[in-house]
């Protein structure tokens, strides 16, 4: 597994960012950092996303920051340049996977069924994500789709939370969660960046049983 992706499996859970105010990019990686979770998926879901990556990459050097809902090789291009370490993306667009695979580019692509999957496989990834995972199936769609692909490791996201994370993380062949639970949109539009480093060290003694 590429270092990067070592690294997202020892920390157990990647935090899905949706950054509307450059304001609250120092803040909220702070958080995250003091909740014990130095790491999150900024989504290019907002004007915002390439530049709070920036700040946070050249601010918070110890923090894992990645991209996330990229959907064009532009996007990784500008997610890359502004300091994203990984990326995320909702479905698996092939051009975007190759892409960033020919660069050596750590890429996380969204895989719901078999058929992504193989298709995964082909492009040479090793790591996907299960999205949306509850939605999709959850755990149970996960371990089926384990059997006859038992060399592909995912990271489910979507509809995760404090209450299902363990279940999900005892599973073998999951690396990592990703989840905005902790990281929800309303508290950092609202300033609660105690409430986010709480939430988040919740879930990181969770983990820690
Ligand atoms: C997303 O793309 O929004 C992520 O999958 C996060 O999902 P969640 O908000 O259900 O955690």
């Amino acid at each position: 597994m590429q270092e990067i992706l070592e690294q997202i499996q020892k920390l157990g859970i990647v935090p899905v960012v949706k950054i509307e105010s450059l304001e609250d990019a120092r803040p909220l990686a702070a958080a995250l950092i003091e909740g014990g979770l130095p790491c999150a998926e900024v989504t290019f879901r907002t004007e915002e996303a390439e530049e709070a990556i920036h700040i946070i990459a050249s601010e918070f050097p110890d923090m894992l920051i990645g991209a996330g809902t990229v959907l064009t090789i532009d996007q990784v291009d500008r997610a890359v340049n502004a300091g994203a370490r990984f990326i995320v993306s909702p479905g698996l667009n092939p051009k975007v996977v190759r892409y960033c695979v020919e660069k050596g580019i750590p890429v996380v692509p969204g895989c719901a069924n078999p058929s992504d999957i193989e298709q995964a496989i082909e492009l040479g990834l090793k790591v996907v994500k299960f999205f949306p995972a509850e939605a999709a199936g959850g755990l149970n769609m996960i371990k089926a789709m384990s059997a006859p692909y038992g060399s592909i490791k995912f990271m489910p996201t979507g509809g995760i939370t404090e209450k299902n994370l363990l279940s999900y993380l005892d599973f073998s062949q999951i690396i990592a969660c990703g989840g905005s639970w902790m990281v929800k949109e309303e508290l950092i539009h609202n300033g609660e960046f105690d409430k986010i480093k709480e939430l988040t060290r919740e879930a990181v003694m969770k983990m820690l049983g």
